[in-house]
């Protein structure tokens, strides 16, 4: 394992946003043709939160889960020095949602921007805000993602409503000396529009209109059988890359944080990476696919067992397509 004991970001404050109401297998039921046992032997989910108030958007969710991160951090928010948000559902085509987060922080000092790469857009967003504190120039940054993908799931197509949910999580990343925190990226693109992950209208091609409206191309749309394909081929491959390339074993890592699309993928990649499944974190039963904020949501709910000096490997795939895998050592934020 390559050590070095020069300047790196560490995470020191996470937090999360989950919505209270709770979408079940059996209430989705009533939706379209599907079934409870479908869909937790497809996907592994048994039940999605979603957020109902229709005031509480994607903004909303990530200031949430960036308030408890601050706490957590003890961190005051006129001390971020950036706020990196990674979103395929922002409050609005523009203003970015982090302008939005800033200013309901009251993070005076801090500028932002957002990510598209959707449920790679958590990682996406760690590496370049690991690399702005690397590079000595911010010592701070607030890193979220968040998702209100009710608001772009057709609850009238199977292939797509069982799967997503809502939700935020978010990070602190900071300077430091010791040897702990960020270590290594791999991230990959291929813009292979064949390959339908899409939310075809709204956009600049094919700005909203009656007909657009009419033929539901706001809404997400996906060939699940490819991308299926493509995510395992992709999750496991970069998983198994980045141990490679960093000569760790399967012994030398603590724990596997997967993105969160389906417990199928998620067990070939944990297969492949030679670890057991007692040492992957999986929450995807009770939040679905939350897209950027499966990543931090599992960070969250397993703080309390993460112990200083675990070697993690986070990995994920999604729309673009994009995908990557990070290491990092867990530097004891709770
Ligand atoms: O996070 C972003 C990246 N996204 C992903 O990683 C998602 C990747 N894809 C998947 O997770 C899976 O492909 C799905 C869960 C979406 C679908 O599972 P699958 O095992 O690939 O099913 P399938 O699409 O091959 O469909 C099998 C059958 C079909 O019926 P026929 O043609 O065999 O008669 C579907 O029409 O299951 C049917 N089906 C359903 N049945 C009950 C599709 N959706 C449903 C449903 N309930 N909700």
């Amino acid at each position: 394992m390559a050590r070095s004991n020069q300047r790196k970001a560490t995470i020191t404050g996470i937090g999360h946003y989950i919505p209270e109401h709770i979408l079940t297998n059996a209430d989705l039921e009533k939706l379209v043709e599907t079934n409870d046992e479908w869909i937790r032997t497809r996907t592994g989910i048994s039940e999605r939160r979603i957020e109902k108030d229709p005031d509480k958007a994607a903004a909303h969710m990530g200031t949430q889960a960036a308030i408890e991160a601050l706490n957590s951090a003890s961190v005051d928010a006129s001390d971020v020095d950036a706020i990196l948000v990674a979103t395929v559902t922002p409050d609005y085509m523009f203003p970015a949602t982090s302008a939005l987060i800033q200013k309901s922080l009251g993070a005076k000092g801090a500028f932002g921007f957002d990510v598209s790469a959707a449920c790679s857009g958590f990682l996406y967003t760690l590496s370049t805000a690991a690399m702005m504190i690397e590079s000595g120039r911010v010592d701070t940054i607030l890193v979220i993602g968040t998702d209100k993908m009710s608001s772009i799931v057709d609850y009238t197509d199977r292939n797509t409503c069982i799967l997503f949910g809502d939700g935020a999580g978010a990070v602190v990343l900071q300077a430091t000396e010791e040897d702990h925190g960020f270590r290594d990226f791999i991230h990959y693109t291929d813009g292979d529009e064949d390959l339908y992950l899409v939310q075809e209208a709204g956009g600049s091609r094919e700005p909203a209109s009656k007909e657009s409206v009419e033929q539901r191309k706001h809404f997400i749309r996906q060939d699940g059988r490819a991308i299926f394909k493509r995510a395992t081929e992709g999750m496991a491959g970069v998983a198994e890359e980045i141990m490679k390339k960093n000569k760790l074993s399967a012994e030398d890592i603590a724990w596997l944080v997967p993105h969160q699309a389906n417990s199928r993928i998620i067990e070939a990649t944990a297969n492949r990476m030679g670890v057991s499944m007692d040492q992957v974190m999986m929450n995807i039963d009770k939040y679905g696919n939350t897209t950027a904020a499966t990543i931090p949501l599992c960070l969250y709910d397993w703080k309390d067992q993460l112990q200083k000096g675990d070697e993690l490997i986070l990995t994920a795939f999604g729309g673009g397509l994009t995908w990557g895998a990070t290491w990092l050592t867990w530097g004891g934020a709770k």
